[in-house]
């Protein structure tokens, strides 16, 4: 152990595996412990600098689960490597922060943990563009700091958002699952932009129009838009879903907030820098109808000057996947892959990873990004 912020589990294993926080729930625990490792988690909540993040790995070191605040480059691969490594899990589904050509290079296969944030993440999307559009924090203070005085027909107008247009960037697992809680339970029409049509998304809306058919209801749309700007152009409130790399680093940038309407709701609970943060407060200073809903930041965990002052801006530290249920399966998920590829198990291949969450787990590592990179075995039932 490192020091005495490192806190050590069955110190008889035979094989190390360094955690770099405290994660909730045991399962995790469970399944290192199941594959013989003695494992050292940091109970420091401080964000982990490079040099003390190599000072834990030391010389000898089999695997190692990180956090998505910590830079996993090259010299921490190198690093790992030298240390006999053989596995890294980043206990999150975005790996952004993880050079995985570097990991490759360095022969580490890197896991992430995705499925079981999807709904959790959506909700908090939800939550936002509610918060948003009904201004719940702006109204929440003002009655905290006693100037509520009675009904008024004025008081806190915001934006009904039933029958008007959702637009969703990015129509993955996270970005689907919003539209379809926006569009079956508020009855939105979806518009989105991906670069590939999704046909399932699109099959979910057409089915659930079938029910309202059924009931009389006037459906709802679901159409892709062509590109970005015809969706900022066209949808009252904009959610944003897209990974985060060179193609979509300041996607949202002061040109594009321009093309949004007067009273759109921007929504962020992807990666802070697809919006540039400093065009984001000069457009919501000069149109205090327009509003949005952070859960991440550009330079996390600063925030831009002046962020912070805007009424029309609903901000929260990064908790979109903060659910009990979400961040023990992430646990779980992040643990099954560094036990894994200890174990030499061949790599989960389907979407569903529920068969990981209870019981006897499957055989497998559950989601290595650079898999068919290392040429790892797949599992087959
Ligand atoms: C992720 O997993 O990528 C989220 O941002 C944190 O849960």
């Amino acid at each position: 152990m490192k020091t005495k912020e490192w806190a050590e589990h069955n110190p008889g294993g035979e094989r190390r595996v360094i955690v770099t926080k405290e994660l909730p729930g045991n399962r995790w625990l469970d399944i290192l412990v199941g594959a013989n490792c003695r494992v050292e988690v940091c109970t420091s909540t401080d964000i982990l600098t490079k040099d003390q993040i190599k000072s834990a790995i030391g010389d000898r070191c089999d695997g190692c689960i990180g956090q998505l605040t910590e830079p996993w480059d090259g010299e921490l691969f190198g690093a790992l490597k030298s240390a006999g490594a053989k596995a890294y899990s980043n206990y999150a589904v975005g790996y952004n922060n993880v050079d995985v050509e570097s990991a490759t290079a360095h022969g580490i296969p890197v896991g992430n943990t995705p499925g079981v944030l999807t709904e959790t993440t959506a909700e908090m999307a939800v939550a936002l563009t509610f918060s948003a559009a009904r201004r719940v924090v702006e109204s929440d203070t003002y009655m905290r700091t006693g100037r509520y005085k009675g009904w008024l027909p004025s008081l806190f107008l915001g934006e009904l958002l039933q029958g008007k247009i959702v637009g969703v960037i990015g129509a993955g697992r996270i970005g689907a699952a919003f539209a379809r809680m926006m569009a079956e339970g508020h009855r939105m029409n979806v518009l989105y932009y991906d670069l590939y049509p999704s046909q399932a998304l699109e099959e979910k809306i057409a089915a659930f129009n079938g029910f309202l058919n059924s009931l009389g209801e006037k459906p709802v749309t679901c159409r892709r838009a062509e590109t970005v700007e015809d969706l900022l152009r066209e949808a009252d409130v904009v959610s944003l879903h897209t990974v985060l790399d060179d193609t979509t680093h300041h996607l949202i940038n002061r040109e594009r907030l321009g093309m949004m309407k007067e009273h759109a709701i921007l929504v962020n609970t992807c990666r802070g820098p697809v919006i540039d943060e400093e065009a984001l407060v000069a457009h919501c200073r000069k149109h205090p109808n327009f509003r949005a809903g952070l859960d991440v930041f550009e330079d996390e965990p600063a925030m831009k000057p002046g962020l912070n002052e805007l009424d029309n801006v609903v901000i929260v530290p990064h908790i979109g996947s903060a659910t009990v249920w979400t961040r023990e399966g992430m646990g779980t998920l992040a643990a099954g892959n560094v036990a894994g590829i200890l174990n030499g198990y061949p790599v989960w291949q389907e979407q569903d990873i529920s068969p990981f969450l209870e019981g006897e787990p499957p055989k497998a590592a559950p989601s290595i990004v650079n898999a068919k990179e290392l040429g790892l075995p797949v599992y087959t039932r």
